[in-house]
């Protein structure tokens, strides 16, 4: 098996790489240099908007798989930034379809809750993405592009993802909450967006199967509890044994900046629990899994 990754240094990626089977050849592409390695796994590290780099990689490497994680995921630097935030998640997104299809390679694509609108609960593949915010929008033109330009397709959703940096670093909910708690800090979090977590390791392995298999189409990969931010913060006190006192209700019209967020884009993950060998957890397994990964 060769397998492309790009945004390799990325909080999701980290796991992808780093849980790879050591009998595959990985090719992970970065922007950022990151000091793991191991037999089989090389990196290169370049801006993707460098389209003739990415197609010496293709033509080099002729991957079987790509998964493609790399993308501007801060939701309020792309509401602030659409022209950065277009060229990668939309243009990049092209270009590497482009190349999937012309190397034949699977392309699992990295698409998000967010395409959604948050009206309802409990979204399925079939229900039709209406996104609040620019992110969202590039998201949903992103899982066009891979649909209609790629036979060898799957379009992963993902809701809030949850847990600690396998390789590299990444912009980890959970980190940071820990961080809070330990120091005493008080953590304030919205409780008005619901969501269905899932933990980074068990992404990882979701995304690896789905490499592997021959799977095409849409797949949702989220936990299996539906809550908030607050309430996860909460639940992560209660598991760390700290305060549950010390997380508090923070209003999100207080974050300055802050672009527009779903209600409740709770994600059904029943095709992913029928097809998947990799079990989805509710949230108390999936705390238990990412912490002792550490
Ligand atoms: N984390 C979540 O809760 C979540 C939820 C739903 C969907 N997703 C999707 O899952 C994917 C992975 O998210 P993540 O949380 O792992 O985000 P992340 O940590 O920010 O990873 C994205 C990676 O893409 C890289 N990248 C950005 N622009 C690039 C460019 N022009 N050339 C090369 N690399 C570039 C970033 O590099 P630098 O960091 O060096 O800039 C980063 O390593 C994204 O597609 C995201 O939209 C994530």
């Amino acid at each position: 098996m060769k397998l492309l990754v790009t945004g390799a240094d990325g909080f999701v990626a980290g796991s992808v790489v780093g849980q790879s089977s050591p009998s595959w050849t990985v090719c992970s592409l970065a922007l950022t240099p990151v000091a793991y390695q191991r037999p089989g796994l090389t990196w290169h590290v370049f801006d993707l908007r460098d389209e003739e780099r990415l197609r010496c990689v293709f033509k080099e490497f002729a991957p079987d798989a790509v998964i493609h994680t790399a993308a501007m995921a801060d939701i309020d630097f792309c509401e602030a930034n659409k022209e950065v935030a277009e060229a990668v998640n939309v243009g990049v997104t092209r270009n590497v379809a482009s190349l999937c299809q012309e190397y034949n390679a699977r392309m699992i694509f990295l698409s998000t809750d967010t395409v959604f609108d948050g009206k309802k609960r409990m979204y399925s593949e079939h229900d039709v993405p209406d996104p609040l915010n620019f992110y969202g929008e590039t998201k949903v033109r992103g899982e066009q592009i891979v649909r209609g330009m790629v036979e060898r397709h799957v379009i992963t959703r993902l809701s809030l993802v949850m847990g600690l940096p396998v390789i590299g670093a990444g912009n980890s909910f959970l980190a940071k909450t820990i961080a809070a708690l330990k120091e005493g800090r008080e953590v304030g979090f919205p409780d008005e967006e619901i969501r269905t977590p899932v933990d980074v390791i068990t992404l990882g392995r979701a995304l690896l199967e789905l490499a592997c298999s021959e799977y095409t189409g849409y797949m949702h990969l989220s936990g299996m509890d539906r809550l908030t931010r607050f309430a996860m913060a909460q639940r992560i006190a209660e598991r760390l044994g700290y305060s549950e006192e010390r997380v508090v209700v923070k209003n999100p019209s207080a974050i300055p900046g802050r672009a527009p967020r779903p209600r409740d884009v709770s994600l059904n993950n029943s095709l992913a629990r029928k097809t998947l060998k990799t079990p989805m957890r509710n949230l108390s397994d999936a705390l238990d899994l990412v912490l002792v990964a550490q």
